[in-house]
């Protein structure tokens, strides 16, 4: 479904990636492991079309897209969920998951989508009049992926949803993801530095060093492996 192609992304002076490659089959579950600084969020961020590669390619379901301007990308059903979050802190949480439709124009698929966010953040829907900004992280995170749902995603990129939240949260979170491949068939491209969780919920990894995949394989298969488990595994 999606393909990424020798990838190289640089900040000025600054190489971020140096020629990143791996593929991501329809309704899978895949996992980019690295520490902080390898080049997950640009590798994110040059799909989504926020940055520009100086070389290598983007390919979704059979399209270029390393050339499209980043709604445009959207509009295609690949949706990306920021690191951070980056939910409208002065919005309420209806208001954010309307943003989150705002490509959609059909009003009865947008409540059918609301009606399944609601199914999968009970929460969201207890919460929809509190501002964003006094959610906890957790919650905050569970708005983030609702609003990316709401733009009705075949594809959906997570960025460290792990981050800055509450362990009694996270295992909910990652609950949530896995419940949403498996419901909607949506297929999920996870990046994480919490390598543990990452490769329980993936059928397939790849591991990020300084701008380059230095190993893949199955996540079960990159669980036993001991050189991974020295380096990011805790041993
Ligand atoms: N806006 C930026 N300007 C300059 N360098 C950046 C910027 N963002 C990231 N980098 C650098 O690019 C590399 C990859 O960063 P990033 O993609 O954020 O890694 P990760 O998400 O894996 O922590 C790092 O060396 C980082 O310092
Ligand atoms: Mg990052």
């Amino acid at each position: 479904m999606l393909a990424v192609s020798d990838l190289h992304v640089s900040y000025g002076a600054i190489n971020a990636l140096s020629g990143v490659t791996f593929r991501i089959p329809k309704g899978a579950i895949v996992t980019l492991i690295g520490g902080n600084g390898a080049g997950k969020t640009t590798t994110l961020r040059t799909i989504s079309g926020l940055l520009r590669p100086k070389r290598g390619t983007v390919t979704f379901k059979d399209e270029g897209i390393s050339n499209l301007p980043a709604h445009a990308i959207v509009s295609r059903g690949l949706c990306h969920v920021p690191e951070g979050r980056m939910v409208f802190s002065n919005l309420s949480v209806e208001e954010n998951l309307a943003m989150g439709a705002y490509l959609q124009r059909d009003r009865a698929r947008i409540a059918e989508t609301r009606a399944y966010v609601f199914s999968v953040f009970p929460r969201l829907q207890e919460r929809l009049r509190q501002v964003a900004g006094t959610l906890s992280g957790g919650e905050q995170q569970m708005l983030a992926i609702g609003r990316a749902l709401m733009g009705n995603p075949s594809f959906l990129m997570l960025d460290e949803p792990s981050l800055g939240i509450a362990p009694r949260l996270i295992a909910t979170i990652f609950e949530k993801i896995v419940e949403i491949n498996r419901s909607h068939g949506i297929t999920i491209l996870l990046v994480e530095q919490n390598a543990n969780l990452a490769l329980e919920v993936s059928s397939y990894a790849y591991v990020l060093e300084t701008g380059r995949v230095v190993m893949e394989g199955p996540s079960d298969q990159l669980k036993h492996d001991p050189q991974l488990r020295a380096t990011y595994l805790g041993g």
